[in-house]
């Protein structure tokens, strides 16, 4: 199988597997990055997001050989080197924004990408960035209150 060289969470990750494999199943199942979830497989829930040069993607659509030279950043990336979680991973703890917690990776990503762009975004535009990410539980309304702490904290 061909090996692929993919840049992960500031670090160099060697894999050897099929081109068309998902990068989702890579992170999973290869390299132990389970912070992704899997959902509907079919890029329309958004558990799987990862951040692509920064920017909120499904995984599980992407084939790893289309991936390159891009920088990913999953879960396990946003906290920092001594584990102190991200502002946004923060504020969804403090806001116990979870129930079941299956939408959670990718409704941080959502928001980690949108706060990049948007240091203050009010509710419409947290809305509307967070508008692929299927939650079951429906727990939105403290998702949105956690977006907006984190914008008051980063
Ligand atoms: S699992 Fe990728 S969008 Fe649903
Ligand atoms: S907390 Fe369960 S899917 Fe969102």
């Amino acid at each position: 199988m061909p090996a692929f060289n993919l840049h992960i969470n500031g670090s160099l990750k060697t894999v050897d597997t099929e081109p068309d494999t998902p990068l989702l199943y890579v992170l999973r199942d290869d390299l132990g990055l389970n912070g992704p979830k899997f959902g509907c497989g079919l890029s329309q829930c958004g558990a799987c997001m990862v951040l692509l040069d920064g920017r909120a993607t499904t995984s599980c659509m992407i084939s790893v050989s289309s991936i390159g030279e891009t920088k990913i950043t999953t879960l396990e990336g946003l906290a920092d080197s001594n584990g102190k979680l991200h502002a946004v991973q923060d504020a969804f703890v403090q806001e116990q924004a979870a129930q079941c917690g299956y939408c959670l990776n990718g409704m941080v990503m959502a928001a980690v990408d949108l706060l990049s762009k948007n240091p203050q975004p009010d509710e419409a535009a947290i809305k509307e960035a967070l508008r692929f990410n299927l939650c079951r539980c429906g727990t939105h309304t403290r998702i949105i209150k956690a977006v907006k702490r984190a914008a008051n904290t980063l």
